[in-house]
């Protein structure tokens, strides 16, 4: 068996894993425009459900939390009922599942805001270096508006009331986004926070925000079912520390107390959506996790080979995957296997339909694709026949009874066939 460690249970916040992959958060858009969850996303998730443990993408505590449009929230009864056929489609297939509470601070815009205004965050500072997402073209980021006191204190809450929501929904914990300059990440950095009053000045007063979301948050969900993911070497967003070493030891060292589910550190390798060049500065996650009594989940570029030597070397007891989750629906038994693992497209990462969400196959779609394709060229079955009775139904209707992607084969084989017929018709 490959994944001698890798694939062995692991118990967390009391629950136990079938395996130590993690589905690594991950944006993709689907949700529709009031931040509702779809029955695509159902799809998705179970499709995924064999992983030891899903975090689900970045989903929004408030409107005023989100940088785009199609990323789900939980702020409202409606998406709690949405976040609920996906949390028993996914516990229906075996998997645990919880959901990551995320507020964007300054990475949002006055265009998303629900009073036209600049976005909230811990200063007055821009994002420099990069700029906001929207069609036809980017927009610079907008100086931010400073969060009072009671500002924060409402915010605090809506982490809270979002994981009253979180745990109605059926999830099994909640994860706290800190990562990659977002709203928790500008309070940590001094780039983006140089407030004077509590929550500003040393690494002591700029982790004063996330222990009041992690206490608030544990008089909703027992502490031992809420993580904290971080980013300690990104500048994605142009968050980052002169010092981000000492920064971020002391932040890994005052959670501690929490008795959290677990500590989610990115690797240097990565810096928000995107791979980072190595820095000297850099501080990976197997100096941050001794830091740390609980639970430690390592997510950045890892192969299922480097995820077993960081597990074996006893750096990490859970490995993130992120792009090869998207690609390998069944990632775990891929490499149980020893199948290959497929590469994603980055098409298909954000927003639009089922493609590229939906459509990589699992090996028994694989499978079931071949001994198809040996029909067909048997002259067995009638393709077009087929093909025909698979376009009665919506591709979400496919999706859901795990045929969309022998429909997609077999739709691409009769086209080229046709074109090998006949390579000129159509012109
Ligand atoms: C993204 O949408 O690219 C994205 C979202 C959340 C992250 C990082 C990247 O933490």
């Amino acid at each position: 068996m490959n994944g001698d460690v890798l694939l062995t249970r692991f118990t967390l916040g009391g629950q136990s894993l079938s395996n130590r992959t993690v589905m690594a958060p991950l944006t993709r858009s689907r949700a529709d425009d009031g931040a509702m969850p779809t029955r695509l996303m159902s799809v998705y998730y179970a499709q995924r459900a064999g992983a030891g443990l899903i975090v689900s993408e970045g989903t929004v505590i408030s409107p005023q939390g989100a940088a785009y449009p199609s990323v789900p929230g939980l702020y409202d009864d409606d998406q709690v009922r949405a976040w609920n056929e996906i949390t028993d489609a996914v516990h229906a297939r075996g998997g645990v599942i919880y959901a990551q509470l995320w507020h964007v601070g300054r990475q949002s815009h006055s265009s998303q805001q629900p009073d036209g205004l600049p976005p909230w965050a811990p200063s007055p500072v821009a994002i420099t270096g990069a700029s906001y997402y929207r069609k036809p073209k980017r927009l610079p980021y907008e100086i931010p508006r400073e969060l009072d006191e009671r500002g924060i204190a409402e915010i605090v809450g809506q982490y809270a009331a979002a994981t009253r929501r979180a745990l109605v929904a059926g999830f099994d914990g909640v994860e706290i986004h800190g990562a990659n300059g977002y709203l928790v990440d500008q309070f940590l950095n001094s780039s983006s926070n140089v407030r004077r009053d509590r929550y500003g000045g040393g690494p002591e007063q700029r982790v004063r925000f996330l222990h009041e979301v992690i206490e608030a948050m544990a008089t909703q969900m027992p502490s031992s079912r809420i993580g904290v993911r971080l980013s300690p070497s990104s500048t994605w967003m142009d968050a980052f520390d002169e010092n981000k070493r000492e920064l971020h030891s002391h932040v890994v060292s005052s959670l501690n107390r929490y008795r959290l589910a677990y500590l989610h550190l990115v690797e240097p390798e990565i810096a928000g959506s995107t791979d980072a060049e190595a820095t000297p500065d850099d501080v990976p996650v197997a100096d941050l996790a001794p830091l740390f009594d609980g639970p430690v989940i390592t997510t950045g570029g890892h192969t299922p080979s480097s995820a077993e030597r960081m597990l074996a070397d006893g750096v990490a007891d859970l490995v993130g995957f992120g792009r090869l989750y998207i690609a390998n629906p069944d990632l775990s038994e891929r490499i149980r296997t020893g199948r290959p693992l497929a590469e994603p497209d980055r098409k298909g990462f954000y927003g639009g339909g089922a493609r590229g969400y939906v459509t990589y196959p699992t090996i028994a779609e694989e499978d079931e694709w071949r001994v198809l394709e040996r029909s067909l060229a048997r002259g067995d079955v009638d393709g077009d026949a087929l093909l025909h009775s698979f376009e009665e139904s919506s591709d979400l209707e496919l999706a859901m009874s795990g045929r969309l992607y022998l429909k997609n084969q077999l739709s691409t084989h009769l086209a080229s066939e046709a074109g090998a017929v006949n390579p000129t018709m159509g012109d």
